[in-house]
């Protein structure tokens, strides 16, 4: 009897050492462009993510008993790439880091909980990622944006709007604008804005600008003003 319980103690020191073992490693596949002219190229995220595994973070950090290694994958910043990469990596993720591009994000997202993979990013700025995640049908189950979105952008305006009683709405916005941060980007910032106005019924239009073939200066006289401008 004596010897079974303590056979049973050994087993659960042992079955507890196991499984601390497992917690204390943490494998990470950062997926995110190697372009270093993104703002979220792997050239700026990995001095960051390197700092994880060094003495300093291990003396403050309340993960100091927990190691991180860490596999980098280039996103391109594509919807092709990104997921592609995640499937060849899932096995030895425990978690995604990006992709940080919204139409990266979207496959490897849509796949990780299949594998019950979570995806943390800064990145996801479209307000289709902020769906409730606890729906049956919901499409992002396993992912955690950390940054800043277009959902909370476009709050913030809606609030403006209501403070100063506005009652027309025209979105201006350039399909290509900020590319250079993430694909369409403007786009996706002002279909946040679509969506959020639509909700709360606020007559709106909008206006793309295409500033190769045309002014501010027109756009705004013969588009906007035409438009919206009273008697
Ligand atoms: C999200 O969905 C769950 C399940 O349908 C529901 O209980 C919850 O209230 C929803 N949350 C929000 C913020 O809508």
């Amino acid at each position: 009897m004596v010897e079974d319980i303590s056979f049973r103690i050994l087993l659960l020191v042992l079955l507890m050492s196991r499984t601390d073992l497992k917690r204390q490693h943490v494998r990470i596949v950062l997926l995110g462009p190697s372009d270093r002219n993104r703002m979220f190229s792997l050239w700026h995220v990995r001095p960051v993510i390197q700092y994880l595994n060094t003495p300093l973070r291990h003396t403050h950090s309340v993960l100091r008993h927990v190691k991180f290694s860490v596999h980098y994958a280039d996103s391109h910043c594509n919807s092709k790439d990104a997921p592609i990469k995640a499937f060849e990596m899932h096995r030895q993720a425990d978690l995604f880091l990006g992709p940080t591009c919204d139409y990266s994000l979207a496959p490897v997202a849509r796949f990780a909980p299949v594998w019950n993979i979570p995806v943390v990013t800064p990145g996801g700025f479209a307000h289709d990622f902020g769906a409730n995640k606890s729906e049956e049908d919901a499409e992002y189950p396993t992912l955690t944006r950390v940054g800043l979105t277009f959902n909370s952008l476009t709050l913030l305006v809606l609030k403006l709007i209501e403070q100063f009683k506005w009652k027309k709405v025209t979105v201006v916005y350039d399909g290509k604008g900020h590319d250079d941060v993430a694909p369409r980007f403007c786009y996706l910032a002002a279909g946040a804005f679509m969506k959020y106005s639509k909700d709360h019924a606020l007559p709106h239009g909008f206006e793309i600008f295409h500033p190769t073939t045309e002014s501010v200066d027109n756009m705004l006289r013969e588009d906007v003003a035409a438009d919206n401008a009273s008697k």
